[in-house]
């Protein structure tokens, strides 16, 4: 009798607290926050997937989806044009300010949102994060803009302005492609003008390097990067492992990828990648396909090691509204 009313009270409390934007979630599964990629917004049709997709492999994980806008136009925008230090220091701020990530978190990031959520922890990581997964990001930058989808207004007009002179300071404070532009034949002009990816990968020689952003790299459990095989959006490809473009040199063959493992930030660990790598906590991932190609056999392995780890001991189910 007593088991029944407790049981028809749990129904009635269901029913009472379950909005359609609430609920349940497992408080001993670590939570996890995933930024779009670039064209994409917080709740595109794809998102929504995905993290259904995450749920039928961690049952009860809370996931939030990473918002620089409220509204999914803005917020799309926000992936093309804007300020990116301004964009992390309010998702900063957005993350610290969620209940549910306060004993800290996985994270995904897709293409761009890769190299923002790693900037997020280099200077906040507050939560902290514990493993970084970022599929097809570009961590060494890009050294040319990427091709426009027919009607992609917004890809065209931004792609539009950054022909007109990426490393202008205009071009540096509000065109997102611009902030993580990095043009091997002209790297000087690139390390003196650029704010954002030389700062955040510790590479402006005549700056003191920050060992903050090295400490929070480390203090991850794992940071796991995932190139795609085929990808021809991001230029290049291995930028995804922290390779770029060797200069210019009479001597180097144009299109000479100078890979993670000869690059000074690796070699020098200025940020941490080299530490990470030889205590066992770099993961370098291939997935096949083109860039974003997220298929099952790419994705489900890495989420199913990665994330949905073990919070906390006892096994609470909380109603979030
Ligand atoms: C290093 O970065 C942190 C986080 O952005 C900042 O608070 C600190 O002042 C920086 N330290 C130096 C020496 O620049």
């Amino acid at each position: 009798m007593i088991l029944r009313s407790l049981l028809l009270f749990a129904v009635v409390v269901q029913l009472v607290f379950a909005s359609p934007f609430a609920s349940s979630y497992r408080k001993d599964v670590r939570p996890l926050v995933i930024w779009h990629g670039l064209g994409d917004s917080h709740s595109s049709a794809g998102m929504l997937e995905f993290a259904e997709l995450i749920k039928s492999v961690h049952p009860g994980i809370f996931i939030h989806a990473v918002r620089v806008e409220e509204s999914i136009e803005a917020d799309q925008r926000a992936g093309w044009f804007g300020n990116v230090e301004e964009q992390i220091v309010k998702v900063s701020e957005q993350l610290a300010s969620i209940k549910e990530l306060e004993g800290g978190f996985d994270a995904i990031g897709f293409s761009q949102g890769g190299q923002f959520l790693r900037a997020y922890v280099e200077i906040y990581n507050e939560p902290p994060v514990h493993n970084l997964i970022t599929f097809g990001s570009q961590h060494m930058g890009i050294s040319d803009i990427p091709g426009c989808k027919p009607g992609d207004i917004l890809c065209r007009l931004a792609a539009n302005a950054a022909r007109a002179g990426v490393y202008t300071s205009w071009a540096q404070t509000h065109l997102v492609q611009a902030q993580y532009f990095r043009d091997h034949k002209n790297l000087d002009l690139y390390l003196a003008t650029n704010h954002f990816l030389p700062t955040i990968n510790n590479e402006v020689p005549s700056i003191l390097k920050n060992n903050t952003y090295k400490a929070n790299l480390v203090s991850l459990s794992n940071l796991v990067l995932v190139a795609f095989s085929e990808d021809q959006t991001v230029v290049p490809k291995e930028s995804s492992w922290f390779g770029s473009f060797a200069p210019p040199d009479e001597n180097v063959e144009e299109g000479t990828i100078i890979p993670l493992k000869e690059q000074p930030l690796y070699v020098e660990d200025w940020i941490g990648v080299r530490t990470l790598d030889e205590s066992g906590r770099l993961g370098l991932e291939i997935c096949e396909g083109r860039h974003m190609a997220l298929s099952r056999a790419c994705w489900e392995p890495l989420v199913t090691t990665y994330a949905g780890g073990s919070l906390r001991a006892e096994n609470t189910l909380v109603v979030q509204s």
